[in-house]
């Protein structure tokens, strides 16, 4: 685990940078649009949700951009990214953070199992992160390269009760970031997932009364914002690799955020793989791991010669 801390003088290096951002009119997303805005960065941005959204961009007019866009939608994050791109002339870095819970348990004993459930969580947060990833990848790429942020959850890797498919949509986010970034950091584009702990938003009004009797740690969204700034500038230094104390590229992380503080933990996560998978089953799995990244290979069996 890493402590992470925002470097100031990388902040500079956001000046004249466009960002794309999914779920900015309340919120993480919200904050994020105002730092990023602050430090001198142009955004574009997607949210269901009309009146906060127009109020946000006549507030920090002429550098925010908002398009209604519904992350579930394909034909709506088109339309985002393309309307970014019109307006602002490139995409540097990608935020996707829209999201939402569920609060009614589709597995509660009580529920009518002849009705479908609302697959909405799965909708936008995980297939909305996807879309936000590949029609942002478009665009990084044409920038050459740049920063893909995701915004998974503490339910993204730890059990939820009560919150299955919300927990399950979170998971899918971390492994769209494990699935993305070995390909794409070649690429110049380097993807990071961020996962909040419980973050005063109203996401979380259901629970807030006995967290704080308890004194559980809390973040505000402006302490998430700055866990995504972290990502979007860690690889933007005087010579591109320059971050406090953590590997780099700063590339395939997992940030964590509670009680305002960011650390990354996946570089331990993967370093005590031999602990938790077994020593000889772990050089057995790089083995194959190192098969699948050769040239020599694609799962795509047409490219095979
Ligand atoms: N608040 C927390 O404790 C917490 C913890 C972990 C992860 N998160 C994640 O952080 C992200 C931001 O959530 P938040 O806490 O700021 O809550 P929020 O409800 O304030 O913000 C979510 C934003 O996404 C927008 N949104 C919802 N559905 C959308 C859709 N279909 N298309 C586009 N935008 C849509 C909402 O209108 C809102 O502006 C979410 O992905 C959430 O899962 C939050």
């Amino acid at each position: 685990m890493t402590h992470l801390l925002l470097e100031p003088s990388l902040l500079d290096s956001l000046a004249g940078k466009v960002a794309v951002l999914t779920g900015g009119a309340t919120g993480i997303g919200r904050s994020t649009i105002q730092q990023l805005c602050k430090h001198g960065a142009k955004v574009a941005f997607g949210d269901v949700l009309e009146g906060p959204s127009r109020e946000l961009e006549s507030e920090l007019s002429p550098n925010v951009h908002f398009v209604k866009c519904d992350a579930s939608s394909y034909s709506d994050q088109l339309a985002l990214f393309k309307s970014a791109h019109e307006k602002f002339g490139k995409v540097d870095i990608v935020v996707a953070n829209a999201g939402i819970s569920i609060r009614k348990d589709i597995f509660d004993p009580s529920e009518d199992i002849t009705q479908e459930p609302s697959m909405k969580e799965i909708d936008i947060n995980t297939k909305g992160a996807i879309f936000s990833a590949r029609i942002g990848m478009y665009y990084l790429r044409q920038a050459g390269g740049g920063d893909l942020v995701l915004v998974s959850s503490i339910a993204g890797f730890k059990e939820c009760g009560g919150l299955a498919t919300y927990t399950a949509s979170k998971h899918g986010v971390i492994g769209l970031m494990r699935g993305l970034h070995l390909t794409a950091t070649p690429e110049n584009i380097r993807v990071n997932v961020i996962c909040p702990w419980m973050t005063r938003t109203r996401l979380v009004l259901g629970i807030e009364k006995g967290w704080y009797e308890r004194a559980l740690p809390v973040n505000e969204p402006d302490d998430v914002g700055r866990a995504i700034l972290v990502c979007a500038t860690a690889n933007r230094g005087a010579n591109g690799l320059t971050h406090k104390g953590a590997r780099l590229p700063f590339a395939g992380k997992i940030v964590y955020v509670s009680g305002g503080e960011s650390y990354e933990i996946e570089d331990g996560i993967q370093k005590l793989e031999p602990s938790w998978l077994g020593k000889e089953n772990s050089q057995v799995l790089e083995k194959g791991q190192e098969y699948l990244a050769s040239d020599s290979t694609s799962w795509d069996e047409s490219k095979l010669s």
